[in-house]
């Protein structure tokens, strides 16, 4: 049976495309929405020239409300027919209800290597810290912020002179070729952790 997938996003949604591009052929499952907590988000139009349903639930009037915006969010996600749902630069803060409804199908992609770095200002804190290496993960959503079990990784390396922004773009590109794998294989039923090795080899 087709997977039927729908992607939250805030921004300018490249990991968007690059699942919603991932998703065709014997791939075994579909987008069904694009859903954004803004009208503003950039991927919307790039999901509405891929012909993927959007919709946008603005967590503004909900402000002080969070269950509220959710049920709102699930109303959207019930009339897709969404049955894994894929966190792709989605920057709201999910209740614990929310979370553990979806627990097991949701899936969410953040830019370190995680158990290090959970939050924000990821490649400024391994920069910070000296790390040699940075990278992304894909991991199941579970209630506590970038945690639960980690169904991928990828590694690059962190090269001298390297600025949050260059480090960004390097481990960017990797989550363009992590998230459609590890989603591929999580549809397919795969659960043991994908790791890509994407550091530079040594001269
Ligand atoms: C990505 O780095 C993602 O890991 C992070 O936010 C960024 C979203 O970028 N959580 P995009 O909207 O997918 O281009």
């Amino acid at each position: 049976m087709t997977r039927r997938v729908a992607i939250l996003i805030s921004g300018g949604g490249s990991n968007m495309v690059a699942l919603v591009d991932s998703m065709t052929g014997d791939h075994p499952a579909r987008p069904c929405l694009v859903l954004a907590n803004s009208a503003d988000a950039g991927g919307l139009a790039k999901a509405a020239e891929r012909g993927v349903p959007t919709a946008v639930v603005d967590h503004r009037p909900y402000k002080g409300d969070r269950p509220a915006f959710e049920t709102a969010l699930q109303a959207e996600l019930d009339k897709a027919g969404a049955d894994i749902l894929c966190l792709a630069g989605f920057m709201r803060i999910l209740t614990e209800g929310f979370v553990r409804r979806w627990q097991g199908r949701m899936l969410n992609i953040h830019p370190s290597l995680l158990p290090k770095y959970p939050g924000l200002n990821t490649h400024a804190r391994a920069l910070d810290a000296g790390d040699t290496q940075a990278g992304c993960t894909v991991h199941k959503v579970i209630p506590d912020l970038d945690a639960g079990p980690i169904l991928g990784q990828a590694t690059v390396s962190i090269r001298p002179g390297d600025t949050p922004d260059t480090l960004a773009a390097r481990v960017l590109a990797q989550e363009h070729i992590l998230y459609p794998a590890v989603l591929h294989r999580f549809a397919m039923g795969d659960r043991a952790p994908l790791i890509i090795d994407a550091r530079d080899t040594p001269k």
